[in-house]
This record gives C-alpha cells, sequence and structure tokens, in this order.
C-alpha cells in the first residue's frame, strides 16, 4: 500500500487573468487530500472516495483505460472528480510502465469538490504519487507536478492553467505566469474560508470572462489592471505588509466583480468578513459561487462568517510550505 496526501490552495491573487497570461499567486492551505493505493491482481480499478460533500461512493471497472466508471450517482461534480481520477491512475500506469495491473484506490478530501479550494488538483497530484509508488516508481516532484497538469489538461479539453497542480504539489505560496512557475517566500498567513455549499462552472464562467474581454475594452483593461495588482501583490506579500495585502485582495474580488464572477452569496461573505475587521477579502478561483477567502482567521472574522446568510461551512486554515507528502503505512 501507498498513501499521499496534497493540499488545497486559495488564489491570493490572479485567477482568470492567468488565463490572458498575466502573473497569479495561489497559495496552499492545510485542508487535504488523501490517497491511499494498493495494487489487484484482476487488473480491476476500484475507487472509493469520501468528502465533505459526499460519503463513500464506490466506483469498480475493468481499468482498461477504455471503459469509463459507470458511475451510479447522478451528480456531475462526482462524474467529473471521477474523471481525474481515472486520467491520473492512467498516467501513474505510463510512469510506471505498467498498464496491466489493477489498482485499489480510497480517496480522504477534507476540501469541498469544485469550489475554487482545488481539490481536483491535489486528488489529481496524491493519487499520481500513490498508484506510482504502488507500482514501484517513485516520480519526483517536479515530474508529478508536469504529470498532474497534463491531467487536467486533458480532463479539462486543454483549459487548465499549472496554477492548481503545481501549488498543490510544491506547497507554500507560487507565483504562475504562463509556464514559469516559482515559489515565494511567504510569511505565516492564516485564512478564513466561508464556503456558500455550491460551486461554479470553471469552464462556463472562463468562457464568459473571455466573451466579456472581447466585447468590451474596459474589461481587457480590467484584466491587465488584475495583473498590475498581482505584480503589487508580490511585493506585499515578500515583505509582509498585510494591510496591502488586504487592500489588494479586496480590490481584485472588485475586478473580479467587474468581469461577472462574483455572486451575491460569494460578495455576502466576503462583507460579513470585511466588517468583522478582516485586512482583505475576495472570492477564490474560477467565482459564480463556492469559497470565498478572508486574511487573517481571527474569532470575530470566523464568528462572523458562521453567522452570515449565505455560508454552509466555513474553516480556518493556514499557509502550509508541505505540499505533496509522502504518508506512513
Ligand atoms: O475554481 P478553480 O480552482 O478551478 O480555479 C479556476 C481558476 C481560473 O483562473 C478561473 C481558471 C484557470 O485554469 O486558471
Amino acid at each position: 500500500m501507498a498513501t499521499a496526501s496534497a493540499p488545497g490552495k486559495v488564489y491570493l491573487f490572479g485567477e482568470h487573468a492567468v488565463v490572458y497570461g498575466e502573473p497569479a499567486i495561489p497559495c496552499a492551505i492545510d485542508l487535504r487530500a488523501t490517497v491511499r493505493a494498493q495494487t489487484r491482481d484482476d487488473g480491476r480499478v476500484r475507487v472509493n472516495a469520501e468528502d465533505l460533500t459526499f460519503d463513500g461512493v464506490t466506483v469498480e471497472y475493468a481499468g482498461t483505460g477504455e471503459s469509463r466508471p459507470d458511475i451510479d450517482v447522478p451528480d456531475t461534480l462526482i462524474d467529473a472528480a471521477f474523471g481525474y481520477v481515472e486520467t491520473a491512475i492512467e498516467s501513474a500506469r505510463t510512469l510506471a510502465g505498467d498498464a496491466a495491473s489493477g489498482i485499489d484506490l480510497t480517496i480522504d478530501s477534507e476540501i469541498p469538490l469544485g469550489a475554487g479550494l482545488g481539490s481536483s488538483a491535489a486528488v489529481t497530484v496524491a493519487t499520481i504519487d500513490a498508484v506510482s509508488r504502488a507500482l514501484g516508481t517513485e516520480p519526483d516532484r517536479t515530474t508529478i507536478a508536469q504529470q498532474a497538469y497534463h491531467t487536467e489538461r486533458t480532463v479539462q479539453d486543454g483549459r487548465a492553467s499549472r496554477a492548481d497542480t503545481f501549488c498543490s504539489t510544491m506547497g507554500g505560496a507560487v507565483r504562475v505566469e504562463g509556464d514559469d512557475c516559482n515559489r515565494i517566500d511567504t510569511p505565516r498567513l492564516s485564512f478564513g474560508i466561508g464556503y456558500d455549499g455550491g460551486s461554479g462552472d470553471t469552464a462556463a464562467l472562463v468562457d464568459a470572462v473571455r466573451t466579456r474581454r472581447d466585447q468590451y475594452q474596459v474589461a481587457a483593461s480590467t484584466v491587465a489592471a488584475i495583473g498590475e495588482l498581482v505584480r503589487r501583490g508580490e511585493s506585499a506579500l515578500i515583505t509582509d505588509d498585510r494591510a496591502t495585502l488586504g487592500e489588494l485582495m479586496d480590490m481584485n474580488h472588485g475586478l473580479l466583480s467587474a468581469l461577472g464572477v462574483s455572486s451575491r452569496t460569494l460578495d455576502d461573505m466576503v462583507w460579513a468578513a470585511r466588517e468583522a475587521g478582516a485586512p482583505g477579502a475576495k472570492l477564490t478561483g474560477a467565482g459564480g459561487g463556492g469559497c470565498m477567502v478572508a486574511l487573517e482567521a481571527t474569532d470575530e472574522v470566523m464568528t462572523a462568517l458562521r453567522h452570515a446568510p449565505s455560508c454552509e461551512q466555513s474553516f480556518a486554515t493556514t499557509l502550509t510550505t508541505t505540499g505533496l507528502r509522502r504518508e506512513a503505512e
């Protein structure tokens, strides 16, 4: 048996603009997905998954690479999640040069699905590592990050940035610009996360921003302004200037609103955190619903989030420098 875990992430700055070549800064958080992998002799693949939003879904299939698992759960999110798992298993089999062995996989995730916290990247990264090792090979982190990116790209029809998978593999805060990904030295940060219980459709939201950007010069300028803000945010992060960091997060949220990707529930939670004294708060990820992030998980911020009418669940978490971790059996 091989066990691996990988963290989720929040975007401090730059989601959506990163699609147009601007920089972004995602940051790994201390909510993790853990994957256990074991080989089996019959060549079949069996996946058991459990997370915050659903428990105990089990899927079994032939594992030939051709037969998609037949998932008896009427939920496109879960269907999509198994798409990542299946592709990640194939990727690990290729790395190990073993297309025949069956796999038993157990996924345990603390990261809400499809809510902007990078659950698919964390599951993909941990799956590639655990399955590769169960099959007898130990890829290095750079290889895992690369394979995880290709997995996301395949599942998302070519629309994926390296941000989530690189951040989840390496941990810490990361600056991503095109194919360039680098870790940034950061201070200890804590975050209050508010989750409205919903999710946004990343592909549809990316398309909507593209349409708005093509249609209005002001939307194109907004995307460029986010890029400028990210560059400023990077220095605020390095010098641990929390007031500026917070102010720039607020501005980033406003610019994402202008691009049409916020929602009433996200705005409600963002304002609840600000009014409770958070230096800054913004949506994280594709938007449309899901999660927002507030800088500093103070008692006041966490209480305000817990009581915000739109908030279904809240989490206090911290930046983690631990990316992919090989766990004891
Ligand atoms: O919601 P998430 O975690 O999938 O983040 C999407 C981030 C986007 O910038 C909107 C798209 C991307 O691939 O970078």
